[in-house]
This record gives C-alpha cells, sequence and structure tokens, in this order.
C-alpha cells in the first residue's frame, strides 16, 4: 500500500495525499473497513511532515471517505451507508400479498394519514397568489409571516425556527450537524424505523430508554445519561408506534433528571395537530437544551413534506448554513401553502374535524380490542402497538382477511423484542368489530414451529 500510494501522491501537500487515498479507495487498492497506516508512519515513508498527513486525514474525513474506528484507528468508510432497511421490512407485509379472506383488503401497515381526512390542498393553491422572488439564494429562508405564526404558538421561547422539508429532513441535518461515528445517543424503544435507519447509517450508537403510557421511563434516561449519550431523541405525543403522549408530571421528572447534564433532547411532535393529547414540550424547562420538531405531513399533507424546527439559535443557524451547500432552502409556495391552510378557516376546521375522527378511530378500535381480552396501550395518533405472540404468523393470519400491518420488529431498539404489530387504526373508518376481531385471532396464532 506505501509503495502504491508513494506513486500516487503528485503533490507533497495535505490535498495531494488526499487525493491519493481517494484514487486508491476509487479503484479498489483500498477497501472499505481496510485499517489505514499510522499518521507518523505513513509521513515518514512518504517523506511528509506528520501535519500534512494529519491534515489530509482532515479532509478526508470530512469527505466521509475514512472515518476512526475507536482502538483500530484510522479505517476506509463504507462507500454507500446502509439504505432505510429497517423502513422497508415495515412495508413488506402490504395488501398486496393479502389473501381472498372475508373480501377486506385494508393496507393498515403504513403509518400514513387518511388522505380523506386531509384539508383541501387544491384550494390552498388557489389562494396562494403571486409570490415575490427571491432576491439571492442567501434571502430568509422562512416565509417571515409563517415564522410569526409558529412563534406565538411554539411550546416554548425558542431563539430561532425554520423550515425543512419534513421532520425526517430535520432530524437528518440536526444529526449531520451533531452526530459523529460512535456518538451514543438515546432513542425511546420501541421507535419508528426511519430514526433508527437514520442513525445506523450515520454509525451511531443507540441506547434504548422505554416508553410507557406516560413517556420516557425516568429511571431508564438516568441510565443512559450515565452511560453517556450526547442527545435523546423522543416524541411528545402521539409516539409512534405505541400512541403514548408525555404527561406534565413525567416531564417534570424528566427535566429534572436531564438538568446540568449537558444533553440535547431533540423532539419530534410529528402527529402535530391531529395529536389530540396536550403538548408539553421539555422546552418548557429546559429550553437552551431543546430542539422541537412540528411535523405538517400528518396533518396537512405528507405531499407538502413541511415541518418547522426551533431551539437555540447556534443550531438552528447552523443547519441552515449546512442547507446552503443543498437544496438551500424549502420552497416558500409551499410555505405560504401552509401559511394559507394554517390560517384559513375552513382548512383549520377540516384539521380539527382530522384530529376527532382518529381520536374516535383510536377509541373504537381500543375498546373492542378490550372487549376481547387484548389491551393495547398508548391514547393518542394513529397507530396501536398490538401484542401478539408470533409476529410472522400474525401477519399471516391478518392477510388470510385481507388485512396487512407492519410487523413489529424493526421499530426495536432491543435485540430481543417483545413480539407486536404496529397497525395504522387511524386509516380505519368503518368495519371496527371485524378488524378487533381479525386482530386479534391473529394476535393469538403461533407459529407451526415456532418455540413455547
Ligand atoms: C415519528 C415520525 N417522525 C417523522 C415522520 C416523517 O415525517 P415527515 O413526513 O415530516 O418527514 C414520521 C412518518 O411517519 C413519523 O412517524
Amino acid at each position: 500500500v506505501i509503495d502504491d500510494l508513494r506513486a500516487r501522491v503528485q503533490e507533497p501537500t495535505a490535498r495531494g495525499v488526499a487525493h491519493a487515498i481517494s484514487a486508491a479507495i476509487a479503484d479498489g487498492t483500498l477497501e472499505p473497513g481496510q485499517k489505514l497506516p499510522p499518521i507518523r508512519a505513513l509521513a515518514t515513508q512518504l517523506d511528509l511532515s506528520p501535519t500534512t498527513v494529519s491534515a489530509a486525514w482532515a479532509l478526508l474525513t470530512r469527505s466521509g471517505a475514512i472515518r476512526t474506528d475507536g482502538r483500530r484507528g484510522t479505517v476506509v468508510a463504507l462507500r454507500t451507508p446502509p439504505g432505510p432497511s429497517r423502513y422497508r421490512r415495515v412495508l413488506t407485509g402490504r395488501s398486496s400479498s393479502a389473501g381472498p379472506g372475508n373480501g377486506l383488503r385494508i393496507d393498515l401497515s403504513a403509518g400514513v394519514p387518511d388522505p380523506a381526512l386531509l384539508p383541501d390542498l387544491g384550494a390552498a393553491l388557489g389562494r396562494v397568489q403571486r409570490l415575490p422572488a427571491p432576491q439571492t439564494y442567501l434571502d430568509e429562508p422562512v416565509v417571515p409571516e409563517l415564522g410569526d405564526l409558529l412563534r406565538a404558538h411554539w411550546p416554548f421561547p425558542a431563539e430561532k425556527i425554520t423550515i425543512t422539508d419534513g421532520a425526517m429532513d430535520a432530524l437528518d441535518l440536526l444529526s449531520d450537524q451533531l452526530l459523529r461515528f460512535g456518538d451514543l445517543v438515546g432513542v425511546e424503544n420501541p421507535c419508528f424505523p426511519q430514526l433508527l435507519d437514520l442513525l445506523d447509517a450515520r454509525g451511531v450508537r443507540t441506547v434504548a430508554i422505554d416508553v410507557d403510557d406516560n413517556g420516557l421511563v425516568v429511571e431508564q434516561l438516568r441510565t443512559a445519561l450515565d452511560r453517556g449519550v450526547r442527545i435523546v431523541f423522543t416524541q411528545p405525543r402521539a409516539q409512534n408506534p405505541t400512541g403514548a403522549s408525555l404527561s406534565a408530571d413525567r416531564a417534570r421528572a424528566l427535566a429534572a433528571v436531564l438538568r446540568g447534564r449537558g444533553v440535547l433532547v431533540v423532539e419530534n411532535d410529528s402527529a402535530g395537530a391531529v395529536a389530540s393529547a396536550a403538548l408539553i414540550s421539555l422546552g418548557r424547562w429546559l429550553p437552551e437544551n431543546t430542539v422541537h420538531i412540528r411535523g405538517f405531513s400528518k396533518s396537512h399533507g405528507p405531499d407538502l413534506r413541511l415541518a418547522a424546527v426551533g431551539g437555540p439559535a447556534s443550531l438552528i443557524d447552523g443547519l441552515e448554513d449546512r442547507r446552503h451547500l443543498g437544496q438551500g432552502w424549502t420552497s416558500r409556495l409551499l410555505q405560504r401553502v401552509l401559511l394559507d391552510l394554517l390560517t384559513d378557516h375552513m382548512s383549520i376546521s377540516q384539521v380539527a374535524r382530522a384530529r376527532a375522527e382518529y381520536s374516535r378511530r383510536r377509541r373504537l378500535m381500543v375498546a373492542e380490542l378490550a372487549r376481547l381480552g387484548v389491551e393495547v396501550g398508548g391514547s393518542d395518533g394513529i397507530n396501536i402497538w398490538l401484542p401478539v405472540i408470533d409476529e410472522a404468523a400474525a401477519l399471516v393470519g391478518l392477510a388470510s382477511h385481507g388485512i396487512s400491518a407492519a410487523p413489529g420488529g424493526p421499530f426495536a431498539v432491543d435485540p430481543n423484542p417483545a413480539p407486536h404489530l404496529r397497525v395504522t387504526v387511524g386509516l380505519l373508518a368503518h368495519d371496527h368489530t371485524e378488524v378487533a376481531r381479525a386482530l386479534a385471532a391473529a394476535g393469538g396464532a403461533v407459529r407451526w414451529n415456532a418455540p413455547r
């Protein structure tokens, strides 16, 4: 490797070394995971100063070509990070595979809002008139009136609020800014798979913190902090998948554990305006250490793909700066549409109706399941977290009724999770009795070869 690199280095600078290593990675001479020589040894062999090689390492690390791997030293990074593998597994049981059964064809696997309950986008598009063109690509990224409206309703006095292309975009930008390979973060257990996929792709290690009906379990948060987590990701209400919402008493207890630890809390209020529970944000107690994300996909439409993110100015400024390396800002046209939907009376009442309807659908299903002896927790949102004996058997059982749901495995942070299905009951307008019966029966099903 050294001879090869010596031949490739065309100029004795950090850039020259970085180009030589990049070329060796590109043609396969250096393979993903391969250990690179220590800086001093390489410097000696290339007749360069250790400072030059060290600067080359910094360039390569920033570009993602190499990374440090604890005691192994510096290694060649994976060429492509793993994709959304958990999220893909969630979608494997969709109704295309559902059998004939009793003729129902009901897809409750996807965790998406009911299109029939979204506000009327066409009307809003019609109302949004000609927009002023941006003067430069560095203009203020948030439409001012939308920023004012969000600030007026933010759950704590955030120093700065910006708009992103959905909650996942906000989480991606925040983790890009805050997390490095090998960092330790706290996540809810169970947790929505897209976040676990994102953290996996960044090589971040997760510590599971269980969620009960009132939010994160206090003692488990304390243990996670003692283990050195730097950031805790949480959903304050209508948690996906459990439907749990943070209570005021629990929030106070969590804030007491977090106070003075310098740990950042990233709150993802993805259900937003369609959640029935009051929004209780840890930012009320820890405004300097909380970043809060408000999603609009569930309430106003996944295709608007908008979220607001607010917190410490230094963090939000960094996020906006980083965005200028990519898409720059979120379409102001879409921001205007959202502003219209948030202020138009008809749209406001459509969202209120959706909130009430999701609540009715969830309560109906929970009550039907309770009559059949199946207890599910949580109280809010579009999903239930259904305990089953065997996930695969339950999915096959449901498919025979023409129903699909998501397997619980991809939501688990623990290696040996209790089997569950996530069922998006918010999509079910009627047939609650029949579907509850199918869910209860499927939940009790055991695979023929399952260990008992
Ligand atoms: C908890 C949670 N966060 C974020 C998202 C994605 O939100 P967005 O469409 O705003 O990126 C989802 C989507 O289902 C979700 O359940």
